[in-house]
């Protein structure tokens, strides 16, 4: 539901906003990835020729027990190699019925079937698996950005039980700065994530002018 948007970095309600504090994610806590929903946000790279490059992705959720955002994505498109080039990219949310955005800035990884992590591997076929059967058959389809080279398109045929095909690709962006904006009651927040002294990741937050 999208008035659930206690979206990880969401601060609770009265909570000091100028203060730097080392938790993690409370807001996580308090609202699963699942009361999110789907979302639509558009996720911006770096073209190869330095200019913007931006378009919609559908949020796939968040990675079990981190604030990590997956996407969802064909190998062949420019993404890729974009991402390549520079692995960092932003995706821009505005919530309409609370009139929220979060801008939220991080490092992509990509998960293809060439990925030597067995975890990773595990994690592209979860996601796989949890994609509809249309979905999936869209990565079977022709190269996409390229010329047309026939009006008909072939019928593409997968069974249910098939794994992923190779130019299934799981992005996983790594968040570590998000600046949010409530346009209800004007506030700006630039949160940006650092290392705890044990380790974990953290998260400090700033109120900045709107
Ligand atoms: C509503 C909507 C949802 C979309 N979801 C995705 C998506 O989850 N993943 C994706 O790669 N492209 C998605 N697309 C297509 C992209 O916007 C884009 O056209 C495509 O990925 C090629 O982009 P690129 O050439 O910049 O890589 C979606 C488009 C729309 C309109």
């Amino acid at each position: 539901m999208l008035l659930e948007i206690t979206f990880p970095f969401l601060p609770t309600n009265g909570e000091e906003q100028n203060s730097s504090n080392g938790s993690r994610n409370r807001a996580m806590e308090a609202a699963p990835s699942e009361r999110i929903g789907v979302q639509l946000p558009p996720q911006a790279t770096v073209g190869l020729n330095g200019r913007p490059s931006n378009r919609t992705v559908v949020f796939r959720g968040l990675e079990e027990n981190t604030d990590k955002i997956q996407i969802h994505t064909d190998y062949r498109t420019h993404k890729i190699e974009e991402l390549r080039h520079c692995p960092y990219a932003e995706i821009c949310w505005y919530f309409t019925d609370s009139w929220e955005q979060f801008r939220v800035n991080g490092k992509i990884d990509i998960l293809d079937e060439s990925n030597p992590d067995l975890n990773e591997l595990q994690q592209r076929e979860k996601s796989w698996y949890a994609s509809s059967l249309k979905s999936r058959l869209l990565y079977l389809g022709p190269s996409p950005g390229l010329p047309c080279l026939s009006e008909q398109q072939d019928q593409e045929f997968l069974d249910h039980s098939t794994g992923p095909v190779g130019t299934f690709s799981l992005l996983v962006l790594d968040p570590d700065q998000v600046d949010y904006l409530n346009l209800k009651s004007n506030q700006r927040i630039k949160f940006t994530s650092g290392l705890s002294l044990n380790g974990e990741k953290c998260w400090t937050s700033q109120r900045i002018n709107s």
